[in-house]
């Protein structure tokens, strides 16, 4: 499916009835992270989008940056009839939320953020972006996949589970340097959300897999005891990816996590 949101083409899939259920994949990736998600179809409205950048959506040389990419949800959401949903970020997707609640807190029934952090990029973490964009631009995607899929998955299923790693790989090789580029910039740029924590109101997940070493669970308890009345669940044998490396046991947090919230209704 496909709707031209803030002068670019959005792709996204929506299926599914119940409570709407909207998922932002990671960096650099695309809404195919969420396949063993869409299982959660049968009891929620599930909707998840290739984000500005990336996969089928458009990839202009510019502008990013975190709010452009909120507003991109909440003229999705306004063009599928919305009013309120429940998210799921996974890292990047997760620094989108954020940016989002402080925009749409209103739109905002529940917020599951997983594998991600509010702290901002240190001074060499925003170096590390400069030069991942250069090394995208010379010598293209699967350069940016090399470098990133060991910080996705964790080891033991890059030795065991190759078709997964190469659908990584596809995702990855998929983006356009313009949108890999924009992401790492947009990244670079955020702001430090940790004093911004204690305002959140709605009820909120925490996840994180026990392995990953991009957002460590140190980041994920950070945000926990910021977050009033926040969960947090450490997924074992998970890495980054904690949907992808152990999916059945992200289902049944997020799935436990979604039926509380469509019980109260209000959607
Ligand atoms: C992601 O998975 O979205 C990225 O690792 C986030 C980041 O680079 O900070």
């Amino acid at each position: 499916m496909r709707a031209e949101i803030n002068g670019i083409s959005l792709a996204y899939y929506d299926h599914g009835t119940g409570l709407p259920l909207i998922f932002l994949h990671a960096f650099p990736l695309n809404q195919m992270m969420w396949a063993e998600q869409q299982v959660l179809a049968s009891r929620f409205r599930i909707i998840t989008i290739d984000l500005r950048g990336h996969g089928e959506s458009d990839a202009p040389l510019w502008h990013y940056s975190l709010d452009q990419s909120a507003d991109d949800v909440r003229v999705l959401m306004d063009h599928l009839s919305i009013r309120k949903a429940a998210f799921v970020g996974l890292s990047m997707g997760g620094y989108i939320l954020l940016a989002f609640y402080r925009k749409f807190a209103d739109r905002v029934k529940g917020l599951a953020l997983a594998d991600t952090r509010a702290q901002a990029d240190t001074a060499e973490g925003k170096e590390a972006r400069f030069h991942m964009a250069q090394t995208a631009y010379q010598k293209g995607p699967s350069a940016i996949a090399d470098i990133m899929i060991p910080k996705l998955l964790s080891p033991a299923t890059i030795r065991t589970r190759p078709d997964l790693v190469q659908r990584v790989r596809r995702m990855i090789e998929g983006n356009q340097v313009s949108g890999i580029a924009g992401d790492l910039m947009a990244m670079a740029q955020r702001p430090n959300s940790v004093p911004f924590l204690k305002e959140i109101s709605c009820p909120t997940q925490i996840i994180v897999g026990e392995l990953d070493l991009a957002t460590p669970p140190s980041d994920a308890k950070l945000m926990a005891e910021q977050i009033p009345g926040a969960r947090m669940a450490v997924i074992p044998k998970a890495a980054h990816l904690s949907n992808v490396d152990q999916p059945n046991v992200f289902n049944q947090i997020v799935g436990a996590f979604a039926s509380d919230l469509s019980s109260s209704g209000d959607y």
